[in-house]
Order: structure tokens, then C-alpha cells, then sequence
């Protein structure tokens, strides 16, 4: 049998994760079909489906793209036929090391990688390395008469989706603040057009210098997004803010970026809400009721939506995971709050409802702390009152998201209560899980993975446990199809 062109497919449908969604699999099951360029017999039927749906046609014998989908602009169809591409500079920093595995899976996306390497940049690492993984040229001086004959600068700076600094050092964003073309990584940063992320590291004392949050806000402020720095040791042994986001989390929020720079992202233009964490509901000044949420599950589907081009608002309450990147994240403590927060995010065309929200919270405000009485043992007995049901309220509003899903924690009965929740509350979907530990004794709240049954209006679906991120990626490709089934009817 003739090999198929596994990269190929994986490209129109978007990427290594697409593939893995739809067929269900780990990313090592992609790896091995990409060396054996063939695939399970199964996933046939699946990928023919999902590239037409997508406007590709496609031979289901052999497996070969016979027609692109018609495409918007020019432009569109250029950048759908070379893949996305992206100018990587960076800047000299202990951190420059970790470029190099974001340039390797930025590439499993099937993005276009181009590396721009700043002077101090090569104490670090050095050019041959990231050519080597990129199969591409890297640029390092502006003033190589080769590199200007094949490629001026301005092209480069043009001719690109996006440009992503890593590490963005003070030095660095100081000199972008200021409009400096100094090195070729300055004077790109100078004449693109295109959106630029900087992922800054550097020492928490140089980030926190009146200077340095100068330039940031000079540099949001003209529409450079920021992912990180976030909290923990720097390489200079002090501990604080400083220290640079992990690879994962600068690949994603690439990705999110680009699908919404880019029309042909399924979610372009759509507003997604998501409830994450616990509430905390105070009983007195110091003491709080709440619960063992941590947030994970939430935040993956807020990140999973990104990455497929939605606008994204994260309601969160109080969790010890950083904000996704890419995400407009609103902090909230009690479930009064986090009610709010959603009415004042919507209209939203999509709401998935992963909190867990305290259903009880103290009757009466207590300004102080509660003391114990002397001289008795009694304890004092508590007043409560029931919370807001938001998952309800979102799903009876009037201006009610399309599409409006609910998880349900259970401890027993998990069919029966799952579909009774699925009536009650009047959201289109549930998913379910067992909050019980498991037989080595971890419950699903800490842990990274989970395993649940979706309750559709249609009928149940078992899903085997998987990470929390491959659940949330799974979700999404679910609501992607639904939603656009929906509007394909209309
Ligand atoms: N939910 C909500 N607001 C509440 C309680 C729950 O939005 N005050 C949402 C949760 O985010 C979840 C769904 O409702 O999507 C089910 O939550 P769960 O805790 O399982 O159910 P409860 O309504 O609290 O019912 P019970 O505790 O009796 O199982």
C-alpha cells in the first residue's frame, strides 16, 4: 500500500493536537504514524470527514488532498498553503536555551519557524543550533550583504504571521520601548506589521525597576502581548518575579495568537465563557468555607478555546495555577462575584461552567473573628444561605450563550444525578465526573487527569481518562462540531 502523506493531513487539520483529538490518541500514536506514514484503519473515515467539513476534498481510498477549501483573500490562501510562519528572536538571556524546544514544537504545529539571534544571544546558544532545528537560516547581523541580496530586512519583518521574542531581556524591551534599529533584532521588531509577543526574564529586581515597567506599559500599550514572567527561582539564584514562562505555555499562547490573527481559526470572532476554581465564602473575618477545587480543568478549556481562536473570559476563583495566557482571566473570591463577573461578560456565544461553586455561603455578614466562649464548650452553630445558582441563571438569561455546558461532581449515582442536574439547570450539556478517590486513593480535584461521561440532550457518551488538557482539547473539537452542525442547518 502506497505510504500517505501523514504531515500533510496533519497541517490542514491544523496540527498534531487536531489529529490527536479526533482520533483519541497520545501524542507519540502521531509520532508513529508520521514515521510509518500510515494510519489506523479506523481514523479514515474521521479524517475524510473532518477535512470536508473544513472545505478540503479529499480521496477516501488514498488518503491525497485533491482540492484546497476556497479560500477568502490571497493572503489567506498563501498563508493556508505554506502553513503559518514566524520570525523567533532572541534576545541574550540564560533563558535563550529554551528557545530552541519552543521553535521544535512550535514546528510540530506545522508552523513556519525563522530565527533572529541578537549579539548576546550567541553567548548562549549558537546559530548552527537553531538552523539545525529549524531547517532554516538564522539571521544575526543587519549589515550581511548575503542576507540583504536574499533576504532585506524589511521583507523579513513583512513576510512573517507573527514575531515572538524569547527571552525578551530588559535590555531588549527597553530598546524596542524606545524605537531603537540598532542590531537586526531591533530594526525587525521596528518594521514589522505583524503582532509581536515578548516572553520576558530577567533578574525579579531588574523586572520590578520603575524602568522596566515603564517600558512594558509603553510596550502593551502599543499592542505587544506579554506572556509572563512568572514567580519562582532565576538562574541569578534570587527567587521572585523574573523568571521566564515554560516553553508549554509560550507555545499555547502562540497558538492562540495566531489562530486569531488568522480568519480561518474555528472559534475567530466567538466569545467563550468559562467558570473555573472554588468560591470562598467567609464566615468571619479569618475562616472561609470552600473546597478542594484547584482550577486545572477550567483553565485547560479556557486554553483549549483559545488556542482554536475564541475570546476567551476565565471567571476564576482563587487557585495556585497561573492565569492562561491568551485569556482575559477575571479574579473573583465568592460566588456573589463570580455571578457578577458572568453577567458582565456576556453575550458570549459559548458558556462551559467547570467551578465549583459553594452552595452555601454565611447568612449573616460577621465583621470580626468569631471568639469561643469561656467557661463552655459549645460550639457556635453556623447560618447559611444558599449561593446563586450561575450554571442556572447563564442558562435561563436572556441572553443565553448558544451553547451552555455544566460539569457535575458526584460522589455516587453518577448517570442519575448527572441527568437530573442536566433538567434542573436547563444547560445543553453535562459532564460528569466521580469526585470519589480512586483505589491509590487521588481525587480528581489535584490530579492532572480525568476521566467522564458527557450527557448530550442526544444521548451518553463514555470518554477513557486522559489528561485534563487532552479532555478540554476533546470538548472543544465537540462544541467546534456542534456549533458549526448548528450553523450549517441555519
Ligand atoms: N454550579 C453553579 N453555581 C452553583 C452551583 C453549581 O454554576 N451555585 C455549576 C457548577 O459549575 C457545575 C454544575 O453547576 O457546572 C454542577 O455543580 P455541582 O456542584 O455538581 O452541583 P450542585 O448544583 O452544587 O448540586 P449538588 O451539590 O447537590 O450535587
Amino acid at each position: 500500500m502506497s505510504q500517505t502523506d501523514v504531515a500533510a493531513l496533519i497541517t490542514a487539520l491544523g496540527g498534531r493536537v487536531s489529529l490527536q483529538t479526533l482520533l483519541g490518541v497520545g501524542p507519540s500514536a502521531i509520532s508513529n504514524y508520521l514515521a510509518r506514514g500510515a494510519l489506523p484503519n479506523r481514523a479514515r473515515p474521521l479524517i475524510c470527514q473532518a477535512l470536508q467539513e473544513r472545505g478540503y476534498q479529499i480521496d477516501p481510498q488514498s488518503l491525497r488532498i485533491t482540492a484546497l477549501p476556497a479560500v477568502k483573500s490571497r493572503q489567506v490562501q498563501l498563508r493556508r498553503m505554506r502553513g503559518a510562519s514566524l520570525l523567533l528572536i532572541i534576545g541574550g538571556g540564560i533563558a535563550a536555551y529554551k528557545a530552541l524546544e519552543v521553535s521544535r514544537r512550535l514546528q510540530d504545529h506545522g508552523i513556519t519557524v525563522t530565527g533572529v539571534m541578537t549579539k548576546a544571544a550567541q553567548q548562549f546558544i549558537t546559530p548552527l543550533s537553531l538552523s539545525a532545528l529549524t531547517a532554516q537560516k538564522t539571521y544575526t547581523d543587519l549589515f550581511s550583504l548575503t542576507d540583504e541580496a536574499e533576504m532585506g530586512h524589511i521583507r523579513l519583518a513583512r513576510e512573517t504571521d507573527l514575531v515572538l521574542v524569547v527571552p525578551a531581556t530588559a535590555n531588549l524591551m527597553a530598546r524596542t520601548a524606545q524605537g531603537l534599529a540598532d542590531d537586526l533584532a531591533t530594526t525587525l521588531l521596528l518594521a514589522t506589521t505583524a503582532p509581536v509577543i515578548m516572553v520576558p526574564a530577567m533578574n525579579p529586581a531588574m523586572w520590578a525597576h520603575a524602568a522596566t515597567q515603564a517600558n512594558l506599559t509603553t510596550l502593551r500599550n502599543r499592542g505587544v502581548e506579554m506572556i509572563g514572567p512568572v514567580a519562582g527561582d532565576t538562574a541569578c539564584g534570587e527567587e521572585g518575579e523574573g523568571r521566564m514562562s515554560e516553553p508549554e505555555a509560550i507555545v499555547t499562547a502562540t497558538l492562540a495568537r495566531l489562530a486569531r490573527a488568522d480568519s480561518t481559526g474555528d472559534f475567530v470572532g466567538r466569545h467563550a465563557l468559562v467558570t473555573s476554581g472554588p468560591t470562598v465564602e467567609p464566615l468571619d473575618a479569618v475562616r472561609f468555607i470552600s473546597n478542594h477545587s484547584s482550577g486545572r480543568q477550567g483553565h485547560a478549556i479556557a486554553t483549549a478555546l483559545a488556542k482554536r481562536g475564541a475570546d476567551v473570559t476565565l471567571v476564576s476563583g482563587p487557585v495556585n495555577i497561573p492565569d492562561p495566557p491568551g485569556v482575559e482571566t477575571v479574579h473573583v473570591e465568592t460566588a456573589e462575584q463570580m455571578l457578577a463577573a458572568c453577567q458582565a461578560a456576556l453575550p458570549a456565544d459559548i458558556a462551559v461552567c467547570t467551578a465549583a461553586v459553594a452552595d452555601w455561603r454565611a447568612r449573616d455578614q460577621v465583621s470580626g473573628k468569631i471568639k469561643k466562649r469561656p467557661g463552655t464548650t459549645i460550639a457556635p452553630s453556623l447560618s447559611l444561605t444558599e449561593n446563586p445558582d450561575i450554571l442556572a441563571q447563564l442558562s435561563s438569561h436572556p441572553q443565553r450563550p448558544e451553547l451552555v455546558i455544566g460539569f457535575a461532581a458526584e460522589t455516587n449515582d453518577l448517570q442519575a444525578n448527572a441527568s437530573e442536574k442536566l433538567r434542573r439547570k436547563g444547560c445543553d450539556w453535562i459532564v460528569a465526573n466521580q469526585v470519589l478517590p480512586d483505589e491509590t486513593g487521588e481525587t480528581v480535584f489535584g490530579s492532572m487527569q480525568n476521566k467522564v461521561s458527557l450527557m448530550t440532550g442526544d444521548g451518553q457518551e463514555e470518554w477513557p481518562m486522559m489528561p485534563k488538557t487532552e479532555l478540554a482539547d476533546r470538548l472543544v473539537q465537540r462544541i467546534i462540531d456542534t456549533i458549526g452542525a448548528a450553523h450549517a442547518k441555519s
